[in-house]
């Protein structure tokens, strides 16, 4: 069977694709990006045994219609910088929709069955912890987020006629060939690596948050093509809930002098939450990757590097 990953070459994406030969059923792998974030080295030395071709494609402007039809899409491209995003307000509306319509028209024409990315997010108002069904929960707090919402609710128009999955991740820790370093978790581990202040958002520190290891969004995407879990559903997914302060402490185990100044940010009233991951479970899925390590591994990319 054909499986098809959209944005490759991305952090998510450059994953999947080094480990899409572990998905039993999947014989040939076609991956798209179109070098947005220049991360090349994602294609280097992948899996010999299966086939792999590779097109460099801006989704946003150039239809799927010529290729043939996949069985399994997992829709990776967009643009990502959450914090980022107040800026480049329509270009990212343009860019992440336009993809968004083209992976959607493409799997209602081939009746490919699709892995919706979007995020937790979505959610922003104030509760002790929030599940996939409390609509009135949701409450993006920047564009990224925005679009995200608009999205899922694409897929919702057209929940009759496809077979897709969306699945809210938490904001990835771990190391990829593509590894990006701009969200909390590898940001803080690139800062205290070479040595820099990490910048804390004030009001974060002690708000929980979702997290999830790429490590646990893999064995989730797997599960998905193994299992046949395409029920036109929404699943929060992660690996476990943390404050920015239980985070800093993971990487002080790792690392000696760690320094920290808070800052502003344009996310500022957000309040502490708990994502809930018990509707996923209820599938029999159970996502168990650890924190820490995936922090101890993104320290040890960086570790030659001294500073007295
Ligand atoms: N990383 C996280 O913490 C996180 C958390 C929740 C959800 N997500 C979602 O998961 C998905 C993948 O995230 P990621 O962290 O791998 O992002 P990333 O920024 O590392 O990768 C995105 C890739 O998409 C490509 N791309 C962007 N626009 C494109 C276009 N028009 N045509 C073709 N390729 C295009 C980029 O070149 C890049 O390689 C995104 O939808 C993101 O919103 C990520």
């Amino acid at each position: 069977m054909k499986l098809l990953i959209t944005g490759a070459c991305g952090h998510i994406g450059s994953f999947i694709s080094e480990r899409a030969h572990k998905i039993k059923k999947i014989k040939e792998i076609i991956l798209i990006d179109n070098f947005n974030t220049q991360r090349y080295n994602s294609l280097f030395n992948l899996n010999k045994k299966k086939k792999f071709s590779f097109y460099n494609i801006d989704l946003s402007k150039k239809k799927l219609n010529n290729f043939k039809k996949v069985d399994y899409l997992i829709h990776c491209a967009s643009h990502t910088n959450a914090q980022g995003s107040f800026k480049i307000k329509k270009e990212m509306y343009r860019n992440n929709l336009s993809c968004m319509k083209n992976i959607i028209n493409y799997c209602l024409k081939n009746k490919s069955k699709l892995i919706h990315l979007s995020s937790t997010s979505v959610y922003g108002k104030q509760a002790n912890i929030v599940s996939e069904n409390d609509d009135h929960l949701l409450k993006p707090q920047s564009p990224y987020a925005e679009i995200k919402l608009i999205e899922e609710n694409l897929l919702k128009k057209n929940r009759k006629k496809l077979k897709y999955i969306t699945l809210r991740l938490g904001t990835i820790s771990g190391v990829s060939k593509g590894i990006r370093f701009h969200t909390a978790i590898n940001k803080f581990c690139f800062n205290a690596s070479l040595n820099e202040k990490i910048n804390i958002y004030k009001t974060a520190y002690n708000q929980f948050r979702p997290y999830l290891s790429v490590k646990d969004a893999f064995k989730m995407f797997k599960f998905c093509i193994e299992k046949n879990l395409f029920d036109n559903e929404t699943y929060n997914v992660l690996s476990g809930n943390f404050t920015v302060k239980q985070i800093i402490e993971m990487i002080k185990k790792y690392k000696k002098n760690v320094k920290i100044k808070f800052v502003n940010t344009a996310i500022m009233n957000q309040l502490s939450y708990h994502v809930s991951n018990r509707k996923l479970k209820k599938r029999g899925i159970n996502l168990t990757s650890e924190i820490s390590q995936d922090i101890k591994e993104t320290l040890k990319i960086f570790k030659s590097l001294k500073y007295k």
